[in-house]
């Protein structure tokens, strides 16, 4: 398994864990982690699932592919350098670790 941080838009941190081969937005659906709502369920249409990547892990990261750069144009709250949809981002063990920052809101 693959340990997850996510942050609160208020700083607070919750701990999961994710499946490699699963994605982040599915991890963070199962966990019950709010901030993450995921309406469309993963098909990239409604950039509900937006996340702010904590470096190294942004970096490591495969770039988004112009259907998720598309996406995250809709965003509700404002995007950042390290912004991406967690149902495009793909869990595997290098990124044991991983944590993310969720938005103030996804609508
Ligand atoms: S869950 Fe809808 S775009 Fe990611």
């Amino acid at each position: 398994m693959i340990t997850l941080h996510f942050i609160s838009a208020d700083g607070r941190a919750t701990e999961a864990q994710g499946k490699p081969g699963k994605s982040l937005m599915e991890a963070a659906v199962s966990a019950g982690i709010d901030g993450i709502a995921a309406d469309c369920g993963g098909l990239l249409t409604c950039a509900t699932c937006h996340v702010h990547v904590r470096e190294p892990y942004a970096s490591s990261l495969p770039p988004p592919d112009g259907e998720e750069l598309g996406m995250l144009e809709f965003t509700a709250a404002p995007r950042s350098a390290t912004s991406r949809l967690s149902c495009q981002i793909t869990l595997t063990p290098a990124l044991d670790g991983l944590t993310v920052e969720l938005p103030a809101t996804q609508y």
